[in-house]
């Protein structure tokens, strides 16, 4: 079984939407929850999970901050062989070294439809933008900030009414169910990935 390292910074919806589903389908074994925030609020719903958890605060030194983080990683077996990190609002950027060593083995959840509107307030961007649809998008992490390969996306209307803030919560809800889906397509073994391209061996997401 795949083991699972899920990286948060912050409130931990995501986290608790993939632990949800990992202890309903069991097709990961999510074994370690690694937080760079003392203070993150997804720190007290994974303690009721019952799941290990680790605290690395963050460094400056960024190759010496990836260093602890693939020793832990390491300690909880999820290597680049048999594991996955997922990360879920985690609030920093990892570098080269680890990214090449878990090619394919990382994914990011992001609150637009990639391309468009990467970084940062995603969806005040959309917002400002004017844009009639956004959603979200499961990727493999890559070198770029949001850039690599798409796994999963969803859409969300936005109606005139709505502000970043409804925009957000609307898009959060989708994100819940397109994160557990990517990874149990990831574990499954149903995602064929061509280069940047990602396509999925499964019938019953067609439509
Ligand atoms: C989500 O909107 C996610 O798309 C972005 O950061 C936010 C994390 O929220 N990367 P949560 O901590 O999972 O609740």
């Amino acid at each position: 079984m795949v083991n699972l390292a899920i990286l948060i910074s912050g409130r931990g919806s995501n986290m608790e939407a993939i632990l949800n589903f990992a202890i309903k389908k069991k097709v990961v074994n999510p074994v370690i929850i690694i937080s760079n925030n003392y203070d993150a609020a997804g720190i007290k719903i994974a303690s009721k999970f019952g799941i290990n958890i680790k605290i690395l605060p963050n460094l400056k030194d960024r190759k010496m901050y990836d260093k602890k983080l693939e020793q832990i990683l390491h300690k909880y077996n999820v290597t680049p062989k048999n594991g996955l990190i997922c990360l879920a609002g985690f609030m920093r950027i990892l570098g080269e070294g680890i990214i090449r060593k878990y090619k394919n083995r990382i994914m990011n959840i992001h609150p637009s439809l990639l391309p468009a509107f990467a970084g940062l307030g995603a969806q005040k961007q959309a917002i400002e933008y004017g844009v009639k649809y956004s959603g979200c998008t499961v990727h493999f992490v890559d070198g770029g900030i949001d850039t690599g390969p798409i796994i999963l996306q969803d859409i969300v209307k936005i109606q005139d009414d709505d502000d970043h803030i409804s925009l957000a919560k609307k898009i959060l809800h989708k994100e819940h169910q397109i994160y557990p889906k990517a990874i149990n397509l990831f574990a499954t073994k149903k995602l064929i990935i061509d280069g940047r391209t990602v396509k999925i061996n499964d019938s019953t997401l067609r439509n």
